[in-house]
């Protein structure tokens, strides 16, 4: 498990080595040496009581801090003349030396806060002309003189937290490129007209944070020489409202612009507090977190510039016509639990928004409002987004055509609805949010059957969501059809298990969906047209439902194929449905799926090429099955593109069979992430390999295994192949030779006739027939007897003193042919059927003479004849197959065939 860690810290450890050598270079997963990259040496949290000397020459930047530095000598930092960014916080260094900044005149930024530097004086940083950073917060500074005097470029300086007892740096003009000036967690309490007289040719000043600077008087006067100030930051302060009512008249015609007062015991806004920010320009306002009570009428009517008013975590328990009034450029307010229920419950007066007519967002969040009354928002014409997510509000439980109908005004784009308590939507509820494009409504009780009249009007939404709502929701065909512009539909955690089970299905009437989320609902019966027509959708979110009977093969009707209707599904997450088979044709046609999530599924053997279809994959899930091989026949197309692979916590078989290629694959680089690689994909079996990791199996034992294999079927084949071999040959024989032989003749007409014809032949035919047909033979054969022609009787011609066997062997040798008189009879007789006829056939075979010659004295089906005398008519020549003739005159023809079958040479005649 170490080991591939390791190697990927060997190319950086080498570097370090190369650069530093090995003093400050150790190689470790701990960190005990600095790390150098892109020039900037990393050698915090090290223990250090000196800054390390043999770091690359070349680093720019360095950082020191959080070790044990006392004091940070020119020298030390001499071998880095090109650092422009020295980070020496949080030591114990008590003094910044003069010679700092001569040695390293490239500085620009120098951290020094969470030390212990306590009296700076001109000298100390007289040279840093090219620092444009200077952090010494956390210090405990005493200035003697005007340390900063000479940081022409300094931008940024934060003095924080250093106790200092005013906010006097120094006594004349310096510091004309500062922006930004951190003065906040110090002691002064006054601030003088005086003070940032220092400040007065510093025209690019911004930023002024004075944080929990617990001011009590203020000068008059005290901010003309920062007039340019932009942004003031007094959070934590704790001022009260007469100091900041003083402070407001003090920023009067100063550029301010941003206000944060966040924090600073602003109970009460009585109607002259922010009298003094009327000459200004002011466009945000932070007031959160005061605890504000009560808003004096007209208290904002001096800021008609502000646009963004933030008044989040106050107790307002009274809002009414004037307490915005002269709020007209105001675009977002922020009341986020600013009304909140104490020992009342907060109340919004009609009219109270009427005087934000330019206001786009209001967010409510997590308030409590007594009711929603007729005229409560009217007046809001700009508004586009209306938050009251979590908020409480009685009105909001039953909505109908009347709750929200002071909105009718506003050309509302958002609705949020989260988590307001809502149990029922009447119809037309929303009718005159024509504008409406977003409506959410999750996390409430919504208990009812929608019959699309809930939606009417809302023909712009596009996205709905409402999910998480008890799966109290039941849904009828009708539910959509007034937002027929839908693209997102949030359904989960929210209906009834046979809420979607109908036809027409309830989303027919979105042909623009494109997200449909549906999880979580326990549904167990889909429809197959239930996406019918949904040619846009790109995501289907299906997981925690329990969709494993639809897919299940022996199901009545075959396998529930409701994904055939979404050819651009690109996201299908389909987890924890207790799947365990996937039909081979439900994933067929998905070519743009780019997801696909199976994860906590009972899969275990997937079909051949189920997922074949899915040639877009990058995201392919399976973690938690029961799957136990890898197969490329499943797995070569989904995996030959993906970006993440899950398949961890799998029952694997670490067997050649099952991982072999899954483990070389595993191996190959693809660009594929496998987070959990080396400690979440386990072996389940076999014993040997329990609980190691796969990417322990042994690949190579597998190659010896298919060299091993493909031998041991090679051999078992030969084994087998022998045996049955000898077995036929032992058993059939002669009748593989006797076809075999008969096709070579009849195929090749080849012949080994000249051997035969030199052997002396005693009789011409042997005559096989039955003891019946003896008649037959006596009357018919025997007349044609003569010189040139014998034939051998069993009978007459038996040698004596042998046995009939041998008697008949014998004479069969002594034959050119063999000559059968076919009947019935024959057939059945059992020493025809099985001596004569197979030694005949054996002297065939062995003399390799086509020589048999059949005499049918009855028609003999080639069946019967086969089975008894292992011959067909077919085998043998046309001329040597003769039928005796039912007509008398017809005999002397016979004779003459019979004659030629037997006169014939036993060569054959092409
Ligand atoms: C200096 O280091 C401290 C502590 O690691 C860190 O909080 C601070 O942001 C650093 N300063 C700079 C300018 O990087
Ligand atoms: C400031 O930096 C410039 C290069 O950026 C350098 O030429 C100059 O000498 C530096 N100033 C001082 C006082 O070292
Ligand atoms: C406020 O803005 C107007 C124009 O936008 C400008 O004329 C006026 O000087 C500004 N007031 C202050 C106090 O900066
Ligand atoms: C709606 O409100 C919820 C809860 O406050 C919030 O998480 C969500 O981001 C809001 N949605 C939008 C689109 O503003
Ligand atoms: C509001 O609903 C009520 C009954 O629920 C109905 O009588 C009334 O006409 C509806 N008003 C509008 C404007 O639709
Ligand atoms: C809705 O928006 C259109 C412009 O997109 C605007 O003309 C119309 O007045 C708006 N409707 C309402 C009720 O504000
Ligand atoms: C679907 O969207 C297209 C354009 O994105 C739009 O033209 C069409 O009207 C929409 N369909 C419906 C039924 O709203
Ligand atoms: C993985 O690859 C390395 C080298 O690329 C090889 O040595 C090792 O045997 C491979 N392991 C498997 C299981 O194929």
């Amino acid at each position: 498990m170490h080991a591939p860690r390791s190697l990927l810290l060997l190319p950086v450890i080498i570097m370090c080595l190369s650069m530093t050598g090995p003093h400050t270079c150790v190689a470790s997963h701990k960190k005990d040496s600095c790390h150098v990259q892109d020039g900037r040496a990393d050698c915090s949290h090290l223990s250090l009581k000196a800054v390390p000397p043999n770091l690359p020459r070349s680093i720019t930047g360095l950082d020191v801090s959080h070790n044990r530095l006392k004091a940070l000598p020119p020298g030390s930092l001499a071998p880095y003349p090109g650092l422009l960014h020295l980070n020496v916080s949080y030591n114990s260094i008590t003094k910044l030396d003069q010679g700092l900044c001569q040695t390293l005149p490239l500085l620009q930024t120098l951290s020094m806060e969470h030390n212990e530097v306590f009296v700076l004086t001109n000298e100390d940083v007289s040279y840093c002309t090219n620092l444009t950073r200077l952090i010494m917060a956390s210090n405990v500074l005493k200035l003697q003189g005007e340390p900063f005097s000479a940081l022409q470029s300094l931008r940024v300086l934060d003095v924080s937290m250093n106790k200092l007892l005013s906010a006097k740096l120094g006594s004349r003009p310096q510091l004309p490129s500062l922006v930004s000036l951190d003065l906040a967690f110090n002691s002064f309490v006054t601030l003088k007209k005086d003070d940032f007289l220092f400040l007065g040719h510093s025209p690019s000043l911004r930023v002024l944070n004075m944080s929990s600077v617990s001011l009590k008087t203020l000068e008059t006067g005290c901010f003309e020489p920062i007039s340019g100030l932009r942004t003031l930051i007094m959070d934590g302060s704790n001022l009260g409202t007469l100091v900041i009512s003083k402070l407001c008249s003090e920023l009067s015609g100063t550029a301010i612009d941003a206000l944060f007062l966040r924090k600073t015991k602003l109970i009460t806004l009585t109607h002259t507090t922010f009298a003094g920010l009327q000459k200004t320009n002011l466009t945000f306002l932070d007031l959160s977190r005061n605890g504000i009570e009560k808003i004096e009428g007209g208290a904002f009517s001096w800021l008609s510039r502000l646009q963004t008013l933030i008044m989040t975590d106050n107790h307002i328990m009274h809002l009414t016509e004037d307490t915005f009034k002269g709020l007209t450029s105001l675009k977002r307010i922020e009341l986020t639990k600013a009304l909140v229920k104490s020992h009342s419950i907060p109340t919004v007066d009609d009219f109270s928004f009427r005087p934000l007519s330019a206001l786009e967002s209001l967010i409510l969040q997590r308030t409590a409002v007594r009711e929603i009354k007729e005229h409560t928002f009217t007046g809001l014409t700009s508004l586009r987004e209306l938050d009251m997510s979590w908020s409480s509000c009685t009105s909001l439980r039953i909505i109908n055509n009347k709750t929200l109908v002071s909105l009718a005004g506003s050309p509302l784009r958002k609705l949020n609805l989260t988590g307001t308590a809502i149990a029922q939507i009447n119809p037309r509820s929303f009718s005159f949010l024509r504008n409406l494009t977003t409506l959410l409504l999750d996390f409430n009780f919504i208990k009812q059957t929608l019959t699309g009249k809930e939606f009417e009007g809302l023909d712009r939404v596009e996205e709905m969501h409402m999910s998480n709502n008890h799966q109290t929701v039941n849904l009828s065909s009708t539910s959509f059809v007034n937002v027929p512009n839908l693209r997102v539909l949030n359904l989960g955690r929210s209906l009834k298990a046979e809420a979607v089970n109908m036809d027409p299905s309830p989303f027919r009437p979105l042909p623009n969906l494109t997200v449909l989320d549906l999880s979580n609902n326990n549904i167990a019966n889909i429809r197959e047209n239930m996406l019918e027509g949904l040619v846009n959708l790109k995501v289907l979110k299906l997981q925690h439902n329990n969709l494993a009977r639809l897919w299940k093969s022996f199901k009545l009707g075959g396998p529930v194929l409701y994904l055939k209707h979404t050819p651009r599904l690109a996201t299908l997450q389909m987890d924890s449905n207790g799947l365990d088979e996937i039909p081979a044709e439900v994933l067929r046609g998905l070519s743009n799926l780019r997801e696909i999530s199976l994860a906590n599924n009972l899969l275990n053997s997937l079909k051949d090429s189920v997922f074949d279809d899915l040639s877009s994959l990058r995201v392919f899930n399976l973690q938690k099955n029961l799957l136990t091989a890898v197969r490329p026949n499943v797995f070569k197309t989904p995996m030959s593109n993906l970006s993440l692979l899950l398949m961890d916590k799998n029952p694997f078989d670490c067997t050649c069979e099952s991982m072999l290629w899954f483990a070389t694959w595993l191996n190959g680089t693809h660009g594929t992430a496998v987070p959990g690689l080396w400690d979440r994909y386990l072996c389940n079996t076999p014993l040997a390999y329990f609980n190691h990791s796969v990417m322990d199996f042994d690949g190579l034992s597998c190659k010896d295994m298919t060299l091993f294999q493909a031998l041991y079927i090679l051999s078992s084949t030969a084994v087998i192949m022998l045996t049955v071999t000898a077995l036929l040959l032992r058993f059939q024989g002669w009748r593989i030779q006797f076809y075999w032989n008969v096709l070579i003749n009849r195929t090749l007409g080849f012949s080994d006739a000249k051997v035969e014809e030199g052997r002396e032949f005693e009789y011409d035919a042997y005559v096989i027939h039955a003891e019946k047909d003896a008649d037959w033979v006596e009357r018919r054969m025997a007349p044609l007897e003569n010189d040139s022609c014998r034939f051998c009787l069993e009978d007459r011609d038996s040698v004596p003193g042998m046995s009939k066997l041998e008697s008949i062997v014998d004479n069969m040798r002594k034959s050119r042919k063999i000559l059968f008189v076919v009947t019935e009879t024959l057939l059945r007789d059992p020493w025809c059927r099985r001596f004569k006829a197979h030694h005949a056939l054996h002297q065939v075979i062995e003399a390799s003479r086509d020589s048999v010659v059949l005499v049918f004295l009855q028609d003999v089906h080639d069946y019967k004849l086969s089975r008894s005398l292992f011959l067909r008519r077919g085998m043998l020549r046309s001329c040597c197959v003769l039928d005796w003739p039912v007509h008398k005159e017809r005999v002397p023809a016979f004779h003459q065939k019979l004659l030629i079958a037997l006169g014939m040479t036993n060569r054959l005649q092409g």
